[in-house]
């Protein structure tokens, strides 16, 4: 009935029962109840130290909210869809428990700045499991880094063989990716960390309330300046989808890789078996499923990124009921990156590296190229002229199926005289990654570098 409704003062017909069902969004949010209990209790606390509740009543608030916390937790608490909410939930309960003191609860506040504050709690959580376990990733893959600093493996451009590279350098450079990633999500967490409580419904509340004591007790840096931005802002999410988008474009690339890197024309690495599937029809195969699931979340969380810019494209200030769809995006999201993050982490460490294919690539497809047109530069041949005359020995090298250090001194004479059979045959793809030898460079001797630095940086963080 209309009457049992928090909210049914001013009504005389009963919601809906498609209504009941549609508004309701206490399957998604119920996830905040912990955080919905913390901001009450603060919001409690405030009203009684400015003397709004009497000491009695913060006190059956305070132990009625953790009775309710301990039902829930528990499994024995109900979550109504009629509540529509976790916040109506909770204080409906809170009610039932202590009385006309939970009725008191709501004063100088709304559910708006409520779920505002909780989702703002939640996501900072959130966010803060979340960097943990990129961090734990970025380790794996030093880890790895460090197993491959000197082995050989080709490295592409246009997926075509381009120059020799070592696997550790490969690795490091998700490492650095994913550092860029936790940036952006601490640097998200950080604006993030603003108070709305006490933005009421829109506009502030008539009540003296201190706004700075919530913020302190729930661990934001300050309580948001605005009201009306406070209750419509939900930048946050959108930057943390943003934030979560990125990570996951990076992980698909990944994941890409190795799915190519398990296929039989590449055979450089094979995934554990605890980590692949096989077919219901083919005995032979052994599928790379968590590289592609990973590959086919980041369309689903790059999907949650767009539906909520396109759900805040058009709304004015300050709340509108659109913005109930935020949290079913943004948790999603993060519960899916989460998984991404921890599937990999788990995974990466038990992979094997075929380093004899991954070296028989690496020396095709004329990969020392430009090592040898370096070797010409150093023999004083311009670089533009160097590079033609490369050019022609890797077309006689077609025509006649070799390599360029297979090339014979007659060949060479024939192609430039400033070309020796010295040249090539000093080409390998060892001394082609050992040369790169400066900052960011893929020589063994840097990735070792650079897998102490990361270390270092990954113990401070
Ligand atoms: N369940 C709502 C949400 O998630 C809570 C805020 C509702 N406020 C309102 N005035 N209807 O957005």
């Amino acid at each position: 009935m209309a009457k049992e409704k928090l909210w049914g003062g001013r009504f005389s017909e009963a919601t809906d029962a498609l209504v009941e069902q549609f508004n309701a969004s206490i399957d998604v949010d119920a996830r905040m109840y912990a955080e919905d209990i913390e901001g009450s209790k603060a919001h409690a606390r405030m009203l009684g130290s400015v003397g709004i509740l009497d000491e009695d009543d913060v006190a059956a608030i305070l132990r009625g909210l953790d009775q309710v916390r301990d039902e829930i937790e528990s499994g024995a608490f109900t979550f109504s869809p009629a509540l529509e909410d976790v916040h109506m939930n909770i204080e409906a309960r809170l009610t039932e428990l202590i009385g006309d003191a939970g009725k008191r609860l709501h004063t100088a506040r709304s559910r708006n700045d409520q779920v505002a504050t909780d989702t703002r709690l939640y996501l900072r959580r959130r966010c803060d499991a979340l960097t943990d376990k990129m961090r734990t990733l970025q380790g794996v893959l030093v880890e790895l880094a460090e197993q491959h600093a000197a082995t050989v493996m080709p490295g592409f451009t246009h997926l075509q063989t381009a120059q020799p590279v070592t696997l550790g350098h490969h690795l490091l450079a998700y490492v650095e990716m994913l550092e860029r990633d936790v940036g952006r999500f601490l640097d998200a967490r950080r604006r993030m960390n603003q108070c709305p409580l006490g933005s009421a419904a829109l506009a502030g509340t008539s009540f003296p309330i201190d706004r700075e004591q919530t913020a302190r007790a729930l661990g934001f840096d300050a309580p948001c300046r605005n009201s009306l931005d406070a209750v419509s802002d939900r930048d946050f999410i959108i930057e943390l989808l943003a934030a979560a988008a990125l990570a996951a474009v990076h992980l698909s690339r990944f994941a890409e890789e190795l799915i190519l890197w398990m296929s039989a024309q590449f055979a450089f690495v094979e995934l554990p078996d605890a980590f692949c599937t096989g077919s219901s029809i083919m005995p032979q195969k052994k599928n790379p499923d968590m590289p592609e699931l990973v590959r086919g979340k980041t369309g689903r969380i790059i999907g949650g990124l767009v539906s909520m810019l396109v759900t805040v494209k058009s709304l004015p200030l300050a709340y509108n009921k659109d913005m109930q769809e935020d949290k079913q995006a943004v948790f999603d999201a993060l519960d899916q990156l989460e998984g991404c993050v921890a599937i990999f982490a788990a995974m990466l460490p038990g992979m094997r590296v075929n380093a004899e294919a991954m070296r028989r690539a690496a020396s095709a497809g004329f990969s020392t190229a430009t090592d040898l047109a370096d070797a010409l530069v150093r023999a004083g041949v311009p670089f533009r002229e160097a590079h033609a005359i490369v050019g022609r020995s890797v077309a006689w090298c077609i025509e006649h199926g070799v390599e360029l250090h297979e090339m014979d001194a007659q060949a060479c004479a024939a192609i430039d005289p400033r070309l020796s059979e010295s040249m090539v045959r000093a080409l390998s793809v060892e001394d082609c990654v050992r040369a790169r030898d400066h900052i960011g460079g893929t020589a063994p001797t840097q990735v070792m570098r650079q897998v102490r630095w990361w270390k270092e940086r990954l113990q401070d963080a």
